[in-house]
């Protein structure tokens, strides 16, 4: 089966699970292609194959893709897509549901979303340390309880990340019949 893995990461969280899932894919004999979103946009670099499915790899932006993404996903049509994804907010519970919700419709405007799994990525201290010092009243203020949330989620995306990730697109694909 001809799978391509699109991905797009600032940090190196979505690279990490992206290369990941590659490999597994590779390993169960996918035929799998792993595509920079930012090069197939800014260099306009085109895939190799005409993929049966497609991934895309996203970081989480306004609860929903991140910029790349969205733009890469306004060039298909029709397509079968998967939406994977690391965020820094909480997975589980109701954040989680409503960013994949998010994601499916974004996906489902124009293509056949196949499903969208998500895990923990590490969330970028430089970012946050600057926020830590604006006033309390300020909307991008990081309260020290925030703040130790933040530095959970150090070290995401994890192995059992990752295999939770690599788990929920086999099961997708396996119920397609053809990997
Ligand atoms: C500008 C910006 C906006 C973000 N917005 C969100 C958000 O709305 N919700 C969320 O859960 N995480 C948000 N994050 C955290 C990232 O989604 C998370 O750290 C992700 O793992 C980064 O992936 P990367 O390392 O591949 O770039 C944001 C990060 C940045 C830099």
């Amino acid at each position: 089966m001809n799978i391509s893995v699109y991905y797009s990461s600032i940090t190196g969280n979505t690279r990490k699970l992206a290369a990941y899932v590659t490999g597994e894919l590779r390993t169960a004999g996918c035929d799998v292609e792993l595509l920079d979103s930012s090069d197939t946009v800014k260099k306009n670099v085109r895939c190799q194959q005409e993929p049966e499915v497609i991934i895309l790899a996203f970081w989480c932006r306004r609860s929903g893709l991140d910029d790349l993404s969205t733009e890469i996903l306004s060039r298909w049509t029709g397509r079968k897509i998967i939406g994977i994804g690391t965020i820094g907010g909480n997975v589980r519970g109701a954040y989680g549901d409503r960013v994949k919700e998010n994601v499916m419709k974004a996906i489902e405007q124009d293509n056949i979303c196949l499903g969208v799994g998500i895990c923990q990525g590490s969330v970028d201290l430089k970012r946050i340390e600057r926020r830590r010092h604006l006033p309390k009243e300020s909307k991008h203020y990081v309260s020290p309880e925030k703040y130790r949330r933040v530095l959970k989620t150090q070290g995401h995306p994890d192995q059992e990340d990752l295999d939770s990730i690599v788990s929920f697109v086999c099961e997708i694909l396996r119920d397609l019949h053809t990997c």
